[in-house]
């Protein structure tokens, strides 16, 4: 797909071809993470695309133009048909990611996936050890099996990048979280604050990380970045609660990739479904390029034209393009709005109190996800 615009709006925006596509290929998990990211109505494995749909569904991306599939989900390696679905992204070029807790993965699945064109791994991390990583993951033994599967994949020579997902119960650990990440010989370290989206809205009080958490993480982040250029990359999403402005969630909605749930059904973002009356149309059935550039739920918030104020007359529209629309919608009860982790919003006063309180709270038990049929 090359750039195209849609004529049928008052002024054409431009749709660009998407980069990436992240294929939640299940919904099902050993681990019960407190703050999944998956949807809270969670699609049942008896209506999961098969082998085949995904294999439609991959030859319609790369035709679109995408370059990067993530195999996601849940845990991709719940799914007994990884291999076949990894062989057919890599049939039609796609770069293939999986996304995996290591749960479900043996040396000689690993040794399958190698062969069926995997190209990268990317871990997730629950703590630096077994204590708080169990913990965390609601799975005895998930430490232990991880850091085993991290060998494997070392062995074997395919780039690993590890997630550590840090929040008030494990960020002081942030040097350590570092140090295991170059023990295990990744090349890039995602240092991820939770995001509190769906689930984990459930456990702010426990997993809110405080403001002097936020600050000391950043500035490790950045001393580390310096000390360990060329060795390890790190990529950081900062506790948004404690910024001034926020991110640009999505690089701007649906301007450079997509989200295909277990089902089949395409969303510009893995929160989208929060948003009411977001309607989501299913690949293979329609076309991925369709679906892309005239998709309503695509054309919702794509481009500026919808903004109000203050993104609309600010200067950094087109750096931060008003942040999530998720958690406009979360907060603001309008995804049109100014994302209020933004010091214009004029919520912005009550986000912060909000996440003091909770961030100020101590021995808060944790809600597990719970897993879907
Ligand atoms: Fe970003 Fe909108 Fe805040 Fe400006 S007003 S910094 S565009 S969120
Ligand atoms: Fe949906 Fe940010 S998670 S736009």
């Amino acid at each position: 797909m090359t750039e195209q615009t849609r004529p049928d709006t008052a002024r054409a925006v431009a749709v660009h071809p998407p980069m990436a596509m992240l294929a939640e290929l299940t919904h099902r998990c050993a681990l019960s993470c407190p703050y999944c990211s998956n949807p809270l109505e969670m699609t049942r494995r008896d209506t999961e695309l098969s082998a085949a749909a995904w294999a439609d569904v991959f030859a319609q991306a790369a035709e679109i133009g995408v370059l990067q599939v993530h195999l996601s989900g849940g845990e991709p390696a719940s799914r007994r048909d990884l291999e076949e679905i990894v062989a057919s992204a890599h049939a039609v070029d796609l770069y293939t990611n999986l996304i995996t807790s290591g749960i479900g993965l043996t040396e000689k699945r690993l040794d399958a996936l190698e062969a069926a064109g995997l190209e990268h791994v990317q871990l997730s991390l629950q703590g630096v050890d077994a204590a708080m990583a169990d913990h965390i993951g609601g799975y005895r033994g998930g430490f232990e099996r991880k850091m085993a599967v991290a060998g494997w994949i070392g062995a074997r020579g395919i780039p690993l990048t590890l997630n550590a997902v840090m929040h008030k119960l494990n960020l002081d650990r942030l040097p350590e979280t570092i140090e295991l990440a170059l023990a295990m010989g990744a090349r890039r370290l995602e240092v991820a604050t939770v995001q509190f989206h769906g689930w984990a809205a459930r456990n702010r009080a426990a997993l809110m990380p405080t403001r002097a958490q936020a600050r000391e993480a950043s500035r490790i982040v950045r001393e580390a970045r310096a000390r360990l250029r060329g060795t390890l990359v790190i990529d950081y999403v900062t506790a948004d609660h404690h910024a001034d402005y926020p991110k640009p969630c999505m690089g701007g909605w649906a301007s450079t990739g997509l989200n295909v749930l277990p089902d089949g059904r395409v969303m510009p973002c893995h929160a989208a479904h929060t948003i009411p009356g977001l309607a989501f149309e299913r690949a293979p059935a329609r076309h991925l390029g369709e679906i892309w550039r005239d998709g309503p739920a695509f054309n919702a918030f794509r481009g500026f034209d919808w903004m109000q104020e203050p993104c609309r007359s600010c200067d950094r529209k087109g750096i931060d393009f008003g942040g999530c629309r998720c958690q406009a919608m979360a907060i603001a009860g309008d995804p049109a709005a100014t994302d209020p982790v933004c010091v214009k919003s004029p919520l912005h006063a009550r986000l912060v109190a909000e996440a003091e309180a909770d961030a100020a709270q101590t021995g808060a038990s944790l809600v597990y996800r719970t897993n879907p049929a």
